[in-house]
């Protein structure tokens, strides 16, 4: 066999959110995969990045009160920390928002520019006057302009189901303001694909996508392709394009370059032999491949290749799309605590038992695929710890016994070899993505194996007189068989296989090294590598998503509900979004604070709102504040509220504050950054 080289990506996370364990499958399908290689003694690179553009980001980092790169920063480092603990072996994880990337961009850029495969045009948008930026589709609500359902998406209605341009939509919103965008005219760059037609009719049909990828995409390559609009106007947290201030790559232009530009760090790094042209010029004999989800198959099948061969870099080999991870049969969903974070579930269960479960179930189709935590449970116990380690733990007591040596001749010498020969069928299984197969075969195998020393009874044997010989050779094949099924299993559970080479004191598992049998070897002794799944850490992983699901959904209704009020206070009635809109909430900085003679609760507050405005405020916080400690405070302020004639003088507003009253009252403050004058959404 002779040595490949390959590339290996899983799709870049966005930086906007935690791992969860829909996005898992995918990781734990490559991290197999490339594993696998490995063993089989390949060159076998496999890089990843975090997706860190785009307006979605932007827009977290400004609630948070943060930079953008602060933001992508935190979030890369939980990313980071969940893979490493699921075992993900990433021989580098970079983000797109890396000088490798940027540099890499705008050389496709360039190049598809100067092949005259981008065009300029202009294209009218919504924009928000008051937040001064275009809104994407979801940045915009309105009644369907179909069935007139309110508070729709700018793309498509959930009532009826039309779709429809966002300047379609009746009375129409800016999520984000509330104001009523403007249309406004602004030059796009677009990227033409539709030039791109008979390429990708080709290489779409040349083995490089599953069958059913390949059909589904001829639809829309027998249609006519659409140009593709590759630029978003500023303000937008991404790469500006070379030559056009003000105007950013797209986050997906940008996003597959992140696979080449994390392998360009790798390249970079001291000690390797990597080198980035031998993998990505035309003529390279590399191969790359792309594992993604099914989602995302337009961007990698059709965008992604026409702009490599535009740029004159080779194109993929292959790209592989897996299906989406249900939970228990349905949709994964935060109240019913079934939208498993990464690290929830690592807090409290081990992850090569979901590396298991998901190599059981996995296959090459892009079906979906079904979690079933009680499945998941019985078949990591019946199969791994029940079949698996089984074996090792029935063998290596008798062998400690003998004194830890290993017969020096094995009996039924046949079993060992065809545990040795299923391997090519087993290799052929994971090299095609078939991981349920896999497991199939080798899980018969640790069946044939317990059978074998059922029979022999070497418990039965060891009571008798002269037949410690007997014990030790049939202990030392069952030990030889486990080690047989270890190589097969490494790629799906690293952790339990570098335990194994602990207790067989050997140095690898790779694929060939069984090839020879362990006789006349010391092992050590026994630990037990893996316990039964308990259920109750099941129910408490669900547990705390319930619970993290509750307190987003009450956070997000503090951010929207301004009412002062105690803990078990019941949320007030629904209201439309135009009532709350009417709110007009400022930041408000408290420029003087007194006491009001003969008030037993008020303090007057004098408040500035910016550009010189102030207000005048009573407001019935005088058993919770000494006024002195309130001076210079930032909060948060009601500033239309109608000017209310109160016993001391004339009250121009109110400020926010929360608790159940008395000495037990907190204003709301804002977080750094916030200028008096800011308003409140
Ligand atoms: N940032 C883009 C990918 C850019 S690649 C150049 C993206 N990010 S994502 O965080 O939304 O998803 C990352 C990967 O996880 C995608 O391949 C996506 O299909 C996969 N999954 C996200 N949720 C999933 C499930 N529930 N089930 C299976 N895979 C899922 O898309
Ligand atoms: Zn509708």
């Amino acid at each position: 066999m002779s040595n490949r080289q390959i590339l290996v990506t899983s799709a870049l996370p966005y930086a906007n959110g935690p791992i969860h364990l829909g996005h898992m499958l995918e990781y734990i399908q490559t991290d197999i995969w490339v594993r696998f290689q490995q063993s089989r003694g390949h060159q076998c690179s496999y890089v990843c990045a975090d997706d860190a553009h785009g307006t979605a980001i932007m827009l977290r980092a400004q609630k948070e009160g943060i930079t953008p790169e602060e933001q992508i920063a935190r979030v890369q480092a939980d990313h980071e920390k969940d893979f490493a603990e699921f075992l993900i072996k990433f021989d580098n994880f970079g983000s797109t928002h890396s000088e490798e990337n940027r540099e890499l961009a705008n050389t496709i850029y360039n190049r598809l520019y100067e092949n005259g495969h981008i065009n300029v045009r202009g294209i009218k948008q919504l924009f928000d006057p008051e937040k001064e930026m275009f809104l994407a589709d979801r940045y915009v609500k309105g009644d369907c302009p179909k069935c007139k359902t309110p508070d729709q998406y700018g793309d498509n209605c959930e009532s009826c189901g039309a779709t429809y341009n966002a300047s379609e939509l009746i009375n129409p919103k800016s999520v984000m303001s509330g104001a009523t965008p403007v249309e406004k005219e602004s030059e796009h760059y677009f990227f033409k694909l539709p030039e791109f037609q008979a390429f990708l009719k080709d290489w779409t049909r040349s083995g490089t996508l599953q069958t059913e990828v390949a059909n589904k995409l001829a639809e829309w390559l027998d249609s006519d392709l659409k140009e593709w609009d590759i630029s978003r106007d500023g303000p937008y947290f991404g790469f500006e394009i070379p030559n056009a201030p003000g105007k950013y790559f797209y986050v997906w232009l940008d996003a597959p370059i992140g696979y080449m530009a994390s392998f360009k760090q790798l390249c970079d790094k001291p000690d390797n032999n990597l080198v980035f042209d031998d993998y990505w010029n035309t003529d390279s004999e590399a191969e790359v491949y792309h594992f993604i989800g099914k989602d995302i198959i337009n961007f990698h099948a059709l965008f992604w290749p026409a702009m490599l061969s535009s740029a004159n870099f080779r194109t993929p080999s292959a790209v592989w799309a897996h299906g989406y991870v249900t939970v228990n049969g349905s949709k994964m969903s935060k109240s019913r605590g079934t939208f498993i974070k990464a690290r929830t579930y690592l807090d409290n269960l081990k992850p090569e038992y979901l590396r298991y479960y998901y190599a059981a179930k996995l296959n090459n189709k892009v079906d979906d695929f079904d979690l079933n935590l009680e499945d998941f449970a019985q078949r990591v116990n019946s199969d791994l710890v029940g079949k698996v380690i089984n074996i090792a733990s029935r063998c290596a007591g008798f062998v400690k016994k003998a004194g830890g040596t290993l017969a020096a001749e094995l009996p039924d010498t046949e079993l060992l070899q065809s545990f040795m020969d299923k391997g090519d069928e087993i290799a052929q299984y994971y090299e095609g993505r078939e991981f349920g197969k896999a497991i199939r075969e080798i899980i018969a195998l640790a069946d044939q194996a317990n059978e074998y020393i059922h029979e022999k009874e070497p418990w039965a044997l060891a009571k008798q007189e002269g037949k410690e010989a007997e014990v030790l050779g049939i202990c030392s094949l069952g030990v030889n068989l486990f080690r047989q099924l270890m190589v097969y299993l490494t790629p799906v559970v690293p952790e339990m296989s570098a335990n194994t080479l602990a207790f067989l004191n050997i140095d690898n598992l790779d694929w060939d090294s069984r090839l020879t049998a362990l006789t006349d070897h010391n092992i050590n002794k026994f630990k037990p590598l893996m316990n039964r799944i308990e259920k109750e850490k099941i129910d408490a992983i669900i547990e705390k998503e319930k619970a993290d699901a509750e307190a987003d959904a009450a956070a997000a209704a503090t951010e929207s509900n301004s009412s002062t009020g105690d803990l078990s206070e019941p949320l007030a009635d629904e209201i439309e979004f135009d009532d709350f809109a009417k709110t007009d909430l400022r930041i408000a900085k408290i420029v003087e604070a007194s006491h009001v003679k003969g008030a037993g609760k008020l303090l007057q507050l004098t408040l500035d709102i910016g550009e010189g405005k102030t207000r005048n405020v009573f407001s019935g916080i005088k058993a919770a504040y000494n006024p002195e400690d309130l001076t210079g405070k930032l909060t948060v302020m009601v500033a239309n509220l109608k000017p209310r004639k109160m016993k001391f003088g004339i009250s121009e507003g109110m400020v926010l504050a929360a608790g159940p009253g008395g000495d037990e009252l907190w204003i709301l403050e804002p977080h750094e950054g916030a200028q008096p004058g800011m308003r409140v959404m």
